[in-house]
């Protein structure tokens, strides 16, 4: 029997909150099952986040305060080619449109029985984030990635689950990650 609690926008938010990284986390129970993910968030995160290379949220689980996942967010901007652009109805004469991405993006395995939907509910999150950012500071029309299909090929999957669609100015089938990106606005 699924005893897991399916996480989705509406509810996220009663079981998890999101903060800030700074210097006082205790980071070192996270584990993602990916070194060079654990890695990142123990030792690179913070010093991208001072010189302003990688800004990175952490969402905390309200009964526990544990760490249930964590994504680092920067400013993007993706090329694409004129079939993409019509197909985002973006009838200009430019290629280069503006974008947030998700530079990083793990869920703690530990979690991985108690919650389903927490990787969607990070990119719905960024989405929620990009948005706000739209509304108050400047313009941002796409959510990207680079999925990262060196330590699991099926990654893929859960982009395009969540609305991800590859970029083909960027597409390369030899690469360890493949270019993506989401429309906020559809
Ligand atoms: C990738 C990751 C963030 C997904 O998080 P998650 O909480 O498992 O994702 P969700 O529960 O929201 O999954 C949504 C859907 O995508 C599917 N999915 C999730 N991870 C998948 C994967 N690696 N391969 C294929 N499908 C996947 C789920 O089965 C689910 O499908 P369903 O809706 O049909 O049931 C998480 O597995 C992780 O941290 N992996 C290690 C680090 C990593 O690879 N990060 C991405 C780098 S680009």
């Amino acid at each position: 029997m699924n005893s897991h609690a399916l996480i989705t926008p509406e509810n996220g938010l009663t079981f998890f909150f999101f903060e800030r990284l700074f210097e006082l986390n205790q980071l070192s129970k996270f584990d993602c099952s990916v070194a060079e993910y654990n890695e990142y968030l123990k030792i690179d995160a913070l010093r991208s986040q001072k010189d302003h290379i990688a800004f990175t949220l952490l969402l905390r689980e309200k009964e526990t305060n544990r760490i249930i996942a964590y994504m680092s967010l920067i400013a993007d901007a993706i090329k694409l080619s004129v079939t993409e652009k019509s197909l985002h109805l973006l009838d200009y004469p430019f290629k280069t449109i503006p974008a947030m991405k998700v530079a990083k993006l793990a869920t703690n395995s530990e979690f991985q029985e108690k919650y389903k939907g927490i990787g969607s509910f990070m990119i719905y999150s960024a989405c929620a984030m990009a948005r706000e950012c739209n509304k108050k500071y400047m313009a941002c029309r796409f959510l990207t990635v680079d999925a990262d299909v060196e330590h699991n090929a099926s990654v893929l999957d859960f982009y395009k689950k969540n609305g991800f669609l590859v970029n083909e100015e960027l597409y390369n089938k030899n690469r360890k990650t493949i270019s993506m990106r989401k429309d906020i606005y559809s």
